[in-house]
């Protein structure tokens, strides 16, 4: 059974610790053991570090791996990605050294329009609302000019705003819809405080108007991670013949991958694992980056879905003999603010990229996703994507089995054409240590 506690955040760390020691783990200190394994010994970077969030005990360390020779609009890059999950960037680095001798990756920013909004209830008639709203409305966006000053000489700021009678999708329902354009930041911050700014003014106003019929209720403001509208677009192409290698042949190999894509852009069971494998890629790199993983698989999916079914990420096709693979995503990320100044991999990350525009950053992350999924379709429509996995995975079989670094010099040498199982691997153990 667990036990409750209160004031636990009032606890300084090794305080905490020890009230988890004994509520959870019976006293045993081997739990004191393995948190403080992770502890960074410069003390200035772990008190960063437990700064970041609260209650905080320890670090939760993720590998941070490199996939090299990505072509990128005629740039070389070397893309940090931090995952744990074993094949990723060995099939993005796969796939790069492909495509770098098959002309690179292209990529174009579409729109880098970001969203907000004002949530009101308002009982009125609408006609009042949005005349009472339009009366105001360069008093609503001066109430933000403190706010927006930075960000428009930046070349920024708010770019458009208007008042949505949402009453068709419930009673008394409207909002306050206002785009933004944040340049490099991802401006969650900004655009939140411009929000509030406006609610506040539009509350001010209504409540010193009395011509205005009606009650108004602001029910909150925030920004929207849904960004149709700031997508970047990659892609690879060459002709079919160049797609030839080992034993396979370029045109069938063509012809399968686009039925595979048509596959994923018509079934819902097999288009979230595709793009699944899309993610993969994605968002490895927007950990590296600092930026907020969260927020872009919820736009990324709802992006998925926009016309009523969830769909490819991805599209294939061919046309006179020329293989087309790319991809559309909808990406509101930074490149300043958050965690990047403050978070030393991070910085790191970025400083590998060549301190990326977030637009360009909105470029290499589309080609990361575009890059997985063609390794995994790839896998799929030929070998079968176990073959790959497993050998990858041999050696977390090998470190849950403590394999001394000898143990795993030969059974990773034994496994180098068979078939990686797990029971193979660890029967080849135990044959070893008899
Ligand atoms: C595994 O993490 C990702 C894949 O399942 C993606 C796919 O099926 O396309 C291999």
């Amino acid at each position: 059974m667990g036990k409750t506690i209160t004031g636990f955040s009032k606890l300084d760390k090794i305080e905490k610790i020890n009230w988890l020691t004994e509520a959870y783990f019976k006293g045993d200190n081997r739990f004191v053991k393995i948190l403080s394994q992770y502890w960074n010994n410069d003390q200035k970077l772990q008190t960063l570090h437990d700064e970041f969030i609260e209650n905080t005990i320890t670090n939760f360390y993720l590998p941070l791996g490199i996939a090299p020779n990505f072509e990128i609009d005629n740039k070389t890059y070397a893309i940090p990605m931090a995952i744990e999950e074993s094949s990723v960037v060995a099939a993005a680095s796969n796939a790069a050294k492909f495509w770098q001798s098959r002309g690179g990756f292209k990529t174009s920013v579409i729109s880098t329009k970001k969203v907000g909004q004002v949530h009101l209830d308002f009982n009125g008639t609408s006609k009042a609302l949005l005349d009472f709203f339009n009366a105001i409305k360069a008093s609503l966006l001066k109430a933000t000019s403190e706010i927006t000053k930075n960000m428009e000489s930046r070349g920024g700021g708010i770019t458009a705003m208007e008042l949505r009678d949402k009453t068709d999708v419930l009673d008394g329902y409207y909002q306050i819809h206002v785009n933004f354009e944040t340049m490099d930041a991802m401006g969650a911050n900004f655009i939140n405080s411009c929000l509030e700014q406006i609610a506040k003014a539009f509350k001010f106003h209504f409540d010193a108007n009395d011509e205005i019929e009606g009650d108004l209720e602001i029910i909150m403001s925030i920004l929207s991670n849904y960004v149709p509208e700031c997508i970047v677009k990659a892609e690879v192409s060459c002709h079919v013949e160049e797609l030839s290698h080992k034993n396979i042949n370029g045109s069938d190999f063509a012809k399968k991958f686009v039925r595979a894509i048509k596959i994923a852009q018509n079934e819902p069971y097999r288009a979230v694992t595709h793009n699944k494998g899309i993610m993969n890629g994605v968002d490895a790199v927007i950990l590296a980056t600092g930026n907020d993983f969260r927020a872009i698989e919820a736009g990324v999916h709802a992006y998925a879905s926009r016309d009523g079914r969830y769909r490819s990420l991805s599209d294939a096709k061919i046309e006179n003999g020329i293989f087309t693979f790319s991809i559309e995503l909808p990406l509101a990320l930074g490149t300043v603010g958050g965690l990047t100044k403050l978070h030393p991999l991070v910085k790191l990350c970025l400083n590998l990229l060549q301190n990326p525009s977030a637009k360009e950053l909105m470029s290499i992350v589309a080609v990361a996703g575009l890059a997985q999924n063609f390794a995994a379709v790839k896998s799929l429509v030929t070998t079968g994507i176990q073959e790959g996995h497993m050998k990858m995975h041999l050696l977390n079989i090998l470190n849950q089995h403590q394999a001394s670094s000898t143990e795993k010099e030969i059974i990773q040498a034994q496994f180098k054409e068979g078939n990686v199982t797990h029971k193979a691997v660890v029967d080849a153990i135990e044959k070893l240590r008899q």
